[in-house]
């Protein structure tokens, strides 16, 4: 069975999108299958994958660099849009990019479709589409990347999932964000009990990202920091052992991915992150499973 993970925090710039994308590539490269859920109304993530496979969304404007894109009419308003839902398909709404690899894009008309939302179904829509649909049987992996809000949105992508990942950049604020991000788990868990009673929702941890291969005194003071706070020593918060090292091309070009780039650093670097996050995982099913007999 699949896992449904969300990338989560409620402050943006710390690495959500960038992670989500080059975790989610990677596995597909491991022939892992892989969908990637791109709950953000600024669709980053999307212009990304958009970029790498020539795709254009049906409402982007054709100019010189996209006349010969291939169009995508899929979106994840389709699944945020019930009346759609029942009289589409799964074929419809997610767009395979290669063999092993699929998205549901984000689409930037989100943005005007916020207002109309909201209500405990739409709430669910997520989740009852990936159920409805059994999608957890298609996939290894269902990677969701929430926008830096405590939103709609993260509610949809949190009642979807099984577990959450948290990127974040060391900074004076990070604890602070640390316990603000434990806090609105509690109350999700709170408000949906029901949900929660029968599967629940687990973090596999908190890694830090976009981290300078050589970091300045200052960036480390704020790793000691943040590891030796009560905070996180209190709520036994797990800290990924590998950082997410800087790599300069990545804010350059949005069609930039690790694994077929030029650096091995970075390519290394990927590949332990998501062998610890594999590890991770597996950890926690194992402590589910003891739990559950
Ligand atoms: N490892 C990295 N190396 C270099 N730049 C990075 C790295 N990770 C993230 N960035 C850059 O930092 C910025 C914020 O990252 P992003 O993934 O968009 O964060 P979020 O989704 O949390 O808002 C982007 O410009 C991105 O290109
Ligand atoms: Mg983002």
């Amino acid at each position: 069975m699949g896992h449904v993970i969300t990338f989560l925090n409620m402050k943006g710039g710390v690495g959500k999108t960038t992670l989500c994308k080059e975790i989610g590539y990677y596995l597909a490269s491991r022939n892992d299958r892989v969908l990637i859920i791109d709950v953000d109304p600024q669709a980053n993530l999307t212009q990304s994958i958009f970029k790498k496979y020539s795709y254009r969304h049906k409402y982007e404007h054709e100019n010189d660099e996209n006349r010969n894109f291939k169009v995508c009419t899929s979106s994840i308003n389709m699944v945020f849009n019930h009346s759609y839902i029942e009289e589409t398909d799964k074929e419809k709404v997610i767009l395979n990019l290669s063999e092993h690899l699929s998205i549901i894009p984000g689409d930037l008309n989100t943005v005007f479709l916020e207002r109309t939302l909201g209500g405990s179904d739409k709430e669910q829509a997520l989740k009852n589409f990936i159920e409805d649909f059994k999608l957890n049987e298609d996939f290894d992996y269902i990677l969701l990347d929430c926008p830096p809000t405590y939103s709609f949105y993260t509610t949809a992508a949190l009642l979807a999932s099984d577990l959450y990942i948290s990127p974040i950049y060391p900074d004076s604020y990070s604890i602070l964000g640390i316990d603000l991000l434990s806090k609105a788990i509690e109350k999700l868990k709170s408000v949906h009990r029901e949900r929660f009673k029968y599967r629940p929702i687990s973090q596999i941890g908190v890694i830090f990202s976009n981290i300078p291969r050589s970091p300045s005194v200052g960036v480390k003071k704020f790793i000691e920091d943040i590891l030796s706070s009560d905070i996180v020593r209190e709520q036994q918060i797990y800290f990924f052992n590998n950082q997410f090292v800087r790599n300069p091309q990545i804010p350059k070009d949005v069609g930039y991915f690790i694994v077929d780039g030029d650096s091995n650093n970075s390519k290394m670097n990927i590949e332990v992150i998501v062998e610890e996050f594999q590890e991770r995982i597996k950890m926690i099913c194992q402590q589910s499973t003891v739990n559950q007999t």
